[in-house]
């Protein structure tokens, strides 16, 4: 049960893959750009390195992928520059796989000495240097077919000017490309991302670089990945519940591969202990009470950043995105704490927030919560409290309860 070992999806990546390079009469508007988004840990940089690029690959695109949360710290444009040096230096080598690949999937014969780019990548970026515009229209040339740029987290860009100004110095180089009329290929650009209406507004905000861009839900893993994974387990001599069991569970736990690797370890200890009599049973009781469990560390992250950053979660994760140094924001806080809060009062609680990756910023003052099943835990959180309270409390006669 090592996590190296991968459920496979080529048809999802095949069809995905064939959509975006041999495109339909409708799939047209996917060469503006695709965005992948679906809630954490389910399985989407798994799917993207094990089962997309390959497929990708496989249909003769040279692809380039990079991952904005490697680093959080470190600026997006420098990652995906990066991702082009690498690229380029690989295709240097006449012996490398990527070449390799390419050369047997296109047939092509580019040469015994590898592909060496006609630009100059030392001063990429710098104001003198080489462009992304410059760099992409070479390596389609030169790689002679379609470049696809997987950009993981992508919605992580939207976070600082660095990435916004990465974002429109791709959109120029996918424009520049796709409306050349002498390459060979087409600069394709696929996001993924854990935050749906952080992506959504990637795609549908006018002011934004992939304004027009094609959005869509990450298929979460489904039945046949739960058999699979029901089959390793029995096969290692353990016990595993029934399908029917195992894949409610999953699906309840958000469809995530680590909740139900846990819940199955969980069970092996209550079928040693004699209590697994009624085994499905059992392990809907253990579901049940893992989904509590992380309910209650998210709720407790939300809790530590201090009261008046509850407030503020509150107040975002009901729809109030805008508004947190609004005067009657300040004095509804005040009321509800007990004690004056102030402007800059806020500053600190917000930035605990979206520190701590619980908010995260999507204009001047204008936030949304980060992960939107941490929403709907806290949401769901909320309103137990307040049917336990009968409705009490609500007039900041109970500062902690009013939320
Ligand atoms: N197809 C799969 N087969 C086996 N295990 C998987 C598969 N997909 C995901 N997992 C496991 O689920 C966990 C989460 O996977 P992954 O990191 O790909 O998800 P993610 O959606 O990209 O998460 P994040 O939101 O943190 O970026 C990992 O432990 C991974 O090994
Ligand atoms: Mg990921």
């Amino acid at each position: 049960m090592t996590s190296e070992i991968v459920f496979h999806r080529p048809n999802y990546a095949r069809a995905l893959a064939q959509q975006l390079l041999q495109p339909g009469p409708l799939d047209q508007g996917l060469s503006s750009g695709v965005f992948l988004s679906g809630i954490r840990r389910i399985g989407k940089t798994t799917f993207i390195r094990q089962d997309f690029v390959p497929a990708l690959l496989d249909h003769g695109a040279l692809v380039l992928y990079v991952d904005l949360w490697t680093d959080r710290s470190r600026p997006p444009m420098t990652l995906v520059q990066e991702a082009v040096r690498a690229a380029a230096a690989e295709l240097e080598q006449p012996a490398s796989t990527l070449l390799q690949k390419l050369r047997r999937v296109k047939g092509v014969n580019f040469g015994a000495g590898g592909i060496s780019l006609g630009v100059q990548l030392d001063g990429l970026g710098t104001p003198s240097g080489a462009t992304l515009s410059d760099v992409f229209v070479e390596i389609v040339r030169k790689a002679e077919g379609d470049v696809v740029l997987v950009i993981d987290e992508v919605q992580q860009a939207m976070a600082s000017q660095d990435g916004q100004d990465m974002l429109f110095a791709l959109k120029a180089a996918r424009d520049k490309v796709n409306t050349a009329t002498d390459l060979p290929g087409r600069l394709l650009i696929v996001g993924t991302g854990s935050h749906k209406s952080l992506v959504t507004d990637m795609a549908t905000r006018r002011s934004q670089a992939f304004a027009g861009a094609h959005t869509a839900s990450f298929e979460p893993l489904g039945k046949d990945y739960v058999e699979w994974f029901l089959n390793r387990v029995e096969a290692a001599g353990l016990k595993a519940p029934s399908l029917q069991a195992a894949f409610a569970g999953f699906r309840d736990m958000g469809s995530r591969p680590e909740e139900l690797t846990k819940a199955v370890r969980q069970f092996q200890d209550e079928v040693a202990a004699g209590r697994g009599v009624d085994a499905d049973t059992v392990f809907a009781t253990i579901c049940a009470t893992l989904t509590t469990a992380a309910a209650e560390l998210d709720i407790q992250s939300i809790e530590d950043a201090g009261e008046l950053a509850v407030l503020a979660f509150s107040r975002i994760a009901a729809g109030q995105a805008r508004g947190l140094y609004a005067a009657e924001t300040l004095a509804s806080f005040s009321e509800s704490l007990g004690r004056e809060i102030t402007a800059n009062d806020m500053t600190p609680a917000i930035e605990k927030l979206v520190s701590a990756n619980l908010i995260v910023r999507k204009g001047h003052g204008y936030f949304d919560i980060a992960d939107p099943f941490v929403k709907q835990v806290w949401l769901r959180h909320v309103q137990m409290r307040q049917s336990l309270i009968g409705g009490h409390g609500m007039q900041g006669t109970e500062p902690t309860l009013d939320v």
